[in-house]
């Protein structure tokens, strides 16, 4: 049996990038099935990570600076391997060709905000098959009520039926394609946000479900949930996390946003009338959100910036300026990207083949497992 880990754990200090573990796959190979192991690969020194994130709606500061930087920072450090989910997107009420376009943008912004397909493996979710035939396997060892108790099951199901659209069934069994995706890389570690957490967990209890009924076949992945800190607030809003189902978009900064507005927004900011600068979530969320995204982008902490700071003006400003030209190379290089959508899709097209050399592996491991006649 694999070892039981945490879990969840801090996210990893970081260490350079080591020797060639023979863990990544070649990607000259193409071949449908890489070196198919009996059982699961594990590589301390590289360990693999994992991370998904849905093609739905445009990216603000609060994924930037709480995910997607994560992302860029992890992959000199692990073997990672990122995934545009768009099979997870079907999962509520999708218009024809709405969520392939979302994905070439989706990847686009990835690429602009510094994810280097030479680097990490960038790749979307149906262009490996062994996704959605994996989830099958997993979802025949998880349990109707593992399912019914998933919190985003029961709030996304809640709004389905409030708009009067149907609730999917694709909806409830979700999590076990979740599950698919990070057990058919070996997965070590899967950078998440809090809301995530329980789906790891039943991720990781249908992997020991499965080894134990199996034999060996599945890593048990844990989940890395970065620290408080960048939680990114609205800034009209500021205690309640930066969204874009917000009711209103004054307080949230989308990545791709005109500069001159986004520097609006952060004037408009809220904050309170005491005037002092200090941070202090509870107490001065707005004035906090502010100081601690200049403390993100700046790569200083809120605390000591807050003490620099004696009026709202002068912060909201440096605010503003620090996250513009943060902002300013990422929109570029997105625009350059824009122009050429056709390098964006062969990209992709490499990230999928890359993938799909792990992926097969591990489906043909677990289906050898489980003891489907195979094929002659
Ligand atoms: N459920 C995740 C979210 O809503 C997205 C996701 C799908 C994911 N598959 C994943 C995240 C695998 C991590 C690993 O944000």
């Amino acid at each position: 049996m694999p070892a039981r880990h945490p879990a969840v754990v801090d996210p990893p200090t970081r260490t350079h990038t080591g020797p060639d573990t023979g863990r990544t796959p070649d990607a000259a190979a193409g071949n449908r099935v890489g070196t198919v192991t009996s059982r699961p690969v594990r590589s301390p020194a590289m360990p693999r990570v994992f991370s998904g994130i849905q093609p739905t709606g445009d990216l603000h500061l609060g994924n930037l600076l709480g995910a997607v930087r994560n992302w860029v920072q992890d992959q000199h450090a692990a073997d990672s391997f990122y995934c545009i989910v768009d099979l997870h997107a079907l999962t509520v009420p999708k218009a024809p060709g709405e969520v392939g376009r979302s994905s070439l943008e989706m990847a686009q912004t990835l690429l602009a905000c510094g994810l280097d397909p030479d680097v990490c493996t960038l790749f979307v979710q149906s262009h490996v098959p062994e996704h959605a035939e994996l989830s099958w396997l997993v979802q025949c060892v998880t349990a109707m009520g593992e399912l019914n108790r998933m919190t985003q099951f029961k709030d996304k199901s809640a709004k389905q039926a409030n708009k009067t659209d149907l609730v999917s069934v694709g909806l409830f069994t979700y999590p076990a394609l979740q599950a698919a995706d990070i057990l058919l890389y070996d997965t070590d570690r899967v950078p998440v946000g809090e809301d995530q957490r329980q789906h790891i967990e039943l991720t990781r209890d249908v992997a020991e479900r499965f080894n134990a009924r199996f034999g060996d076949t599945f890593v048990i992945p844990q989940a890395t949930i970065p620290r408080a800190g960048a939680r990114v607030m609205d800034l009209q809003e500021p205690t309640d996390k930066m969204s874009k189902s917000a009711a209103s978009d004054a307080g949230v900064v989308y990545l791709m946003d005109d500069l001159a507005v986004t520097a609006k927004k952060f004037k408009r900011a809220v904050t309170d009338s005491d005037g002092e600068v200090r941070y202090d979530p509870s107490a001065k969320p707005g004035v906090s959100n502010l100081l601690s995204i200049l403390g993100a982008v700046t790569g200083r902490s809120a605390e000591e910036l807050g003490e620099e700071y004696s009026q709202y003006g002068p912060l909201k400003a440096d605010t503003a300026d620090a996250v513009v030209e943060l902002l300013t190379p990422i929109q570029q290089r997105f625009r350059e990207l824009v122009e050429d959508p056709a390098g964006t899709s062969e990209l992709l097209a490499i990230g999928a083949e890359k993938a799909r050399a792990v992926a097969g592996a591990v489906y043909t491991r677990a289906v050898d497992h489980v003891g489907l006649l195979p094929r002659a």
